[in-house]
């Protein structure tokens, strides 16, 4: 593996969410993602634990020579970004946030619905981001256990993943004018989302964080210079031939996100 690559990582496949708009933005570099599907969901495990295992991450995916690293997990990024940055000061680190101020601006005064993990929204990052557009819109946010856990397993299209969403999601229809998807695994389900709340505005960090990458690499000169194609390489942290294939199978479904 040559050492001009961005290392792009997640609990688990909710990062290819991301994945998908950093490689339409920026088709000529070349990505390693890591999913670490094995300790998924981090949604539901304590910060230090969250941190732990996603410095452990960083510093490999440094240690083999990427140039720049997207945490590709709103949980992840709360836990570790600040951290990271300090420990790699010149590697460019680019976090994920929940969507609040793209939906406030576009939806001044209106309620908007903020999905996130559990420790997402628990954590002083998001209480300082809600807190810098409450006079925008009027953010509700609903906690999602079990949701990153049920699109993990990748199949999006059973009954029981409809009905986990209509019982979360069914106290808002006609009561929201739009909806964050404050993590990487939500835009998977989209069409299933929208299936329940309508047809409304989504939000979501994809299209923002690919376009902070494009900026770092720019500022720090470590574009590539490349005309070709970049490569895509997956790997996890369940070492199983199937696990790879069922990243590649929600690379391809990420187009539709
Ligand atoms: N995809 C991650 C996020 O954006 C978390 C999912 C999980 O709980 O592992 O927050």
């Amino acid at each position: 593996m040559d050492e001009d690559f961005v290392g792009v990582f997640d609990s688990g496949v909710g990062g290819i969410s991301i994945l998908k708009k950093l490689t339409d933005l920026l088709p000529r570099e070349d990505f390693l993602f890591y999913g670490d599907s094995a300790n998924a969901p981090y949604g539901e495990k304590s910060e230090e634990e969250v941190r732990a295992l996603s410095m452990d991450i960083i510093d490999r995916l440094v240690s083999r020579g990427a140039k720049a690293v997207v945490i590709a997990c709103n949980t992840a990024t709360s836990a570790v970004a600040q951290q990271a940055r300090e420990k790699y000061p010149y590697v460019p680190i680019v976090g994920v946030e929940p969507a609040v101020k793209p939906a406030a601006m576009k939806l001044t005064h209106k309620k908007v619905l903020v999905m996130a993990t559990p420790q997402t929204l628990a954590r002083e990052k998001y209480k300082n981001l809600a807190s810098r557009f409450e006079e925008q819109a009027s953010l509700i946010p609903l906690a999602c256990p079990g949701l990153a856990s049920r699109i993990e397993r990748g199949d999006l299209g059973g009954e029981d993943l409809h009905q986990m969403l209509y019982d979360l999601l069914s106290p808002y229809v006609g009561q929201v004018d739009g909806v964050v998807l404050g993590c990487t695994h939500y835009p998977f389900v989209k069409p299933q989302i929208r299936k329940v709340l309508g047809d409304i505005p989504f939000f979501d960090g994809g299209e923002g964080t690919a376009r902070q990458l494009r900026r770092r690499l720019t500022e720090e000169g470590f574009l590539t210079d490349r005309t070709t194609p970049g490569w895509v390489i997956f790997d996890s942290s369940i070492k199983t031939e199937q696990e790879i294939v069922l990243y590649e199978r929600m690379f391809s479904l990420a187009g539709d996100c």
